[in-house]
């Protein structure tokens, strides 16, 4: 039997991007028009008018907390130009989850930039530090009763993005996108994000913490991509190195903030030249990483050691999968290594599965991640045996009797009792996508 601490936060998340539909404005909608084999976010989930429905769902299901965002480019349409109604937008969702008695978390920069925050020379532009902190200033002034502000999202990703994007008037560069999807065999390991936009991001993220903790009171962090990276014996010495232009920079930038959010998917070994490349296998998910529900636990793990202690809540963790039951066994089967960690003494506020929706995965509709299904003509929401599932494990606050347990043990464990690691494919294939376009060249 598996429980969870008290007052714990049991829901989904979601990005404004990969849902709302038709955010114009974003440089990632820019980029979607411009590169080969990219599919367009359209209307998305239509969630930017159907977002009480998604929190009902969510909601009746049992559920009590709901990580969703607010998009820049939206707010600021023009630099120092503020939409109210957009503003009026926002604080309406945070209404919502309030009165439906969820707890809401909000991300203020999930991936995408205003289209002129990218012109002006995006994340390395001089004044991206400040026009972020006048964004997020003007912000704060609709968080009220938000317990928790994630300011930026997987800022170790979004490094990799920025590097890629100087690449962004280089034609060959742009046709090597890779599609998370749709492509076959081994790829290549993600490159290591350059330590100096990574330093970047943890200034602009230091910019704006102690704005945000003063003007709302909400307890304030970010989110790191946690990448479960694994030595194999003789590859301490380069895990060591890699982990820290990956992660650690971004976990000790997260040193002093309330909380840390633990994003785990998958894990990767790395050896003494550095991380294994993917290997193909049956058992890997719809964006080609390995089945390894036991990432999370290791990600928690290494993400409490590096951080010193903060309190960790799970931000995102979940599966690409059309099979619905293959998901509750990757959840179960995470939550019980979410568990041992927590009895281990790591302290873990929440879990936030990946996704509510089956939403836009950065370029593709393939992988889908949702607890609800989403029609993507009459935008109808069908709720997965699995919201119910998670819904139960919510209630009982506990996981290990009943049906749950039962359904998660039916699961195909393969991926884990193998062993094998791959890379994160999902994110190769957003970065290439970003190649072309974020901050508009090199
Ligand atoms: C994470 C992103 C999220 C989604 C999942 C699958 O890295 O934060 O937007 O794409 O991966």
């Amino acid at each position: 039997m598996t429980t969870f601490p008290d007052g714990f936060l049991w829901g989904a998340a979601t990005a404004p991007h990969q849902i709302e539909g038709n955010n114009v404005n974003s440089d990632f909608w820019l980029a979607e028009g411009r590169v080969p084999g990219m599919e367009r976010s359209g209307d998305a989930c239509d969630s930017y008018h159907r977002y009480a429905e998604d929190m009902r769902l969510l909601a009746g299901a049992g559920l009590n907390a709901y990580r969703f965002g607010i998009e820049w480019a939206r707010v600021e349409p023009e630099p120092g130009m503020v939409s109210r109604a957009e503003l009026a937008h926002y604080r309406r969702m945070i209404d919502t989850a309030l009165e439906l008695g969820v707890t809401p978390v909000v991300t203020l920069h999930h991936f995408t930039n205003p289209r002129w925050f990218a012109d002006e020379g995006g994340w390395m532009g001089e004044r991206a530090v400040d026009r972020f902190r006048a964004y997020v200033e003007v912000v704060t002034g609709i968080l009220d009763g938000v317990p928790w502000v994630c300011t930026m999202n997987e800022p170790n990703m979004l490094a990799l993005m920025t590097m890629m994007a100087r690449f962004a008037a280089d034609p060959e560069l742009a046709a090597q996108w890779q599609s998370p999807t749709v492509d076959e065999g081994v790829r290549p390991v993600l490159p290591d994000p350059d330590p100096r936009i990574g330093r970047r991001l943890v200034e602009a993220h230091h910019a704006v913490r102690d704005l945000v903790r003063e003007r709302t009171g909400a307890a304030v962090g970010w989110t790191v991509a946690s990448q479960a990276l694994v030595a194999r014996p003789g590859g301490e010495e380069k895990l060591k190195e890699l982990q820290y232009v990956r992660e650690d920079l971004y976990l000790e930038g997260a040193k002093g903030d309330d909380f840390v959010g633990v994003q785990s998917y998958s894990s990767q070994w790395v050896n003494e030249t550095g991380i294994e490349p993917a290997a193909p296998s049956p058992d890997n998910t719809l964006v080609g990483t390995a089945y390894r529900p036991d990432a999370l636990g290791i990600a928690v793990r290494h993400t409490w050691e590096a951080t010193g202690g903060i309190p960790v809540l799970v931000t995102e963790n979940g599966i690409a999968t059309g099979d619905d039951g293959r998901r509750v066994a990757y959840t179960g089967e995470a939550l019980r290594h979410l568990g041992a960690a927590i009895a281990d003494g790591v302290d873990v506020r929440g879990y936030l599965h990946w996704s509510l929706l089956d939403n836009y995965e950065w370029g593709h509709w393939g992988p889908t991640f949702g607890l609800i299904a989403v029609d993507r003509e009459t935008f109808a929401r069908t709720p997965k045996p699995s919201l119910a599932w998670l819904g139960e494990v919510a209630g009982r606050n506990a996981l290990g009797s009943g049906p749950a347990s039962v359904q998660a043990a039916g699961g195909d464990h393969q991926g884990v009792a193998d062993g094998v690691a791959q890379s994160h494919r999902v994110a190769v294939g957003r970065v290439g996508a970003e190649r072309v376009v974020l901050h508009g060249g090199p």
